[in-house]
């Protein structure tokens, strides 16, 4: 692995961003070696393979992984290829298994990776196979608040120093309680739409009253949903963070409301009230009474690929992207409210969620445009709050003045130039982590 061209997408003087960036196959294999080859990337939660010999197929990047817990409980992501002539080893979405048997010659492996049984072992090879050297390819696994990362980079820093302080807003949605949460799905399907539209419409909250207004409006006439204007979005008191590559956005709550999620309702809201006061003391144990009771993480996304909660963009192409939509929600959350919930995350988001048809037209769009030659000699234009972000007293990360700004996508974009022109993680700068964590809630929950 080594960087040899220089990319450079943005102008951070301008906010001037290279359309190239979404279309150009060159540019997409150096993403797939040097960003996805080399970050960590959510794969998946641990309530995916709650028991002993469970596994649960999915992806990094373009690779096939299979996340296993062996049968001591240790999770793994072993790349699905046999390491004979590459099959795969496992050709289902999830089950139990002690063992991976490759349909094409029969290698059997264990579900900790290593390589068990080979036909003919003696017979065929003469027992000069080097077994122990032929396993699954494994990368590393750590987890936070139960989602499981991976990466395939030996000489990544800890998952913990990767996400640094942008944990501190994460808490306020996936570790709030001592049960933890569980996910369900995912629903997944494909669009012809580069993967970075939707990371970068994770901080995008100018396009609301404009691509949702039909959306909002129904939401306003049958949910009772306050009516969504520009006016308001500009006086928002919600704010943007940006911290190692992660785009936060979050409101500073000083009326101790529920957060706004989808399955809020009028008829549901009690029922949300009741929920956030009875867990409150929980949740303040856990993260401390500021955190609990003001910072309401909004949209966000981690870097590269994870948007909106336990959602991935995989890409599949520079002009195509593979959606997995899960719903995650509180272990021990009544079952009404999840049931509230579910509902409404794929009423709003998933394929035939109202919202997400609105953003998804957006985004083909934005990547059509990236196709034309004659396109490209004119960059997108991200020049929104420059010179308007900064270190805030209360809240970690280059915070942004206003709520309605491009400064996370900027930051984004250099981000993506950090990791595409690195020779090795060496080369690739971290924020140390500053924010106080008060509470109990730590790394694994
Ligand atoms: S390709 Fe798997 S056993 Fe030959
Ligand atoms: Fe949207």
């Amino acid at each position: 692995m080594g960087a040899t061209r220089k990319h450079v997408a943005i102008d951070p003087a301008t906010g001037k961003l290279d359309r190239s960036i979404f279309s150009e196959r060159a540019v997409y294999d150096d993403e797939m070696e040097r960003i996805f080859g080399r970050a960590w990337l959510m794969i998946g939660h641990e309530s995916l393979v709650p028991a002993a010999d469970d596994f649960f197929h999915t992806y990094m990047g373009e690779d096939p992984v299979i996340l296993t817990r062996d049968g001591q409980g240790r999770l793994h992501a072993l790349l699905n290829m046999c390491r004979h002539r590459g099959n795969r080893v496992v050709r289902c979405d999830d089950g139990n298994a002690k063992r991976f048997m490759c349909t094409y010659h029969g290698w059997t492996y264990r579900n900790d990776g290593g390589l068990d049984y080979v036909p003919g072992e003696s017979e065929a090879y003469y027992d000069a196979l080097d077994k122990s050297s032929l396993g699954l390819i494994a990368a590393r696994v750590e987890t936070y608040a139960g989602i499981v990362f991976a990466t395939w980079a030996k000489d990544a820093p800890s998952l913990e120093a990767y996400l640094g302080d942008a944990r501190w807003y994460l808490d306020t949605v996936f570790n709030r309680r001592d049960g933890g949460m569980q996910a369900l799905g995912p629903m997944k399907w494909l669009e012809p739409v580069n993967w970075k539209t939707l990371v970068d419409n994770c901080s995008d909250n100018y396009h609301v009253p404009t691509s949702h207004l039909s959306s909002a409006r129904v939401q306003t006439r049958w949910l009772g949903r306050p009516p969504l204007s520009h006016e308001d979005q500009f006086a928002s008191p919600n704010r943007h963070a940006f911290v190692n590559g992660h785009s936060l956005t979050f409101r500073d709550a000083d009326d101790n409301t529920p957060r706004y999620v989808h399955g809020i309702t009028k008829e549901t809201f009690p029922l949300f009230r009741q929920y956030h006061e009875a867990t409150m003391p929980e949740v303040e144990r856990r993260l401390g009474r500021f955190r609990a009771r003001r910072v309401q993480l909004g949209n966000h996304s981690i870097f590269p690929n994870g948007i909106l909660g336990l959602r991935l963009a995989l890409p599949r192409g520079p002009l195509k992207t593979e959606f997995w939509h899960f719903v995650l929600l509180d272990r021990d959350a009544p079952e009404e409210l999840k049931r509230a919930i579910r509902i409404g995350s794929q009423a709003n988001n998933g394929a035939a969620g109202m919202f997400e048809q609105d953003d998804v037209d957006n985004w083909r769009q934005v990547t059509s445009a990236s196709t034309s030659r004659l396109s490209r000699w004119h960059p997108q234009e991200l020049s929104m709050g420059l010179g308007h972000a900064g270190p805030h007293p209360d809240y970690p990360g280059l915070v942004s003045e206003r709520y309605i700004s491009e400064n996370n996508q900027r930051l984004f974009y250099r981000r993506w130039e950090e990791f595409m022109n690195a020779q090795s993680w060496a080369d690739i700068p971290l924020d140390p982590i500053s924010a106080h964590f008060d509470g109990t809630a730590a790394m694994r929950g």
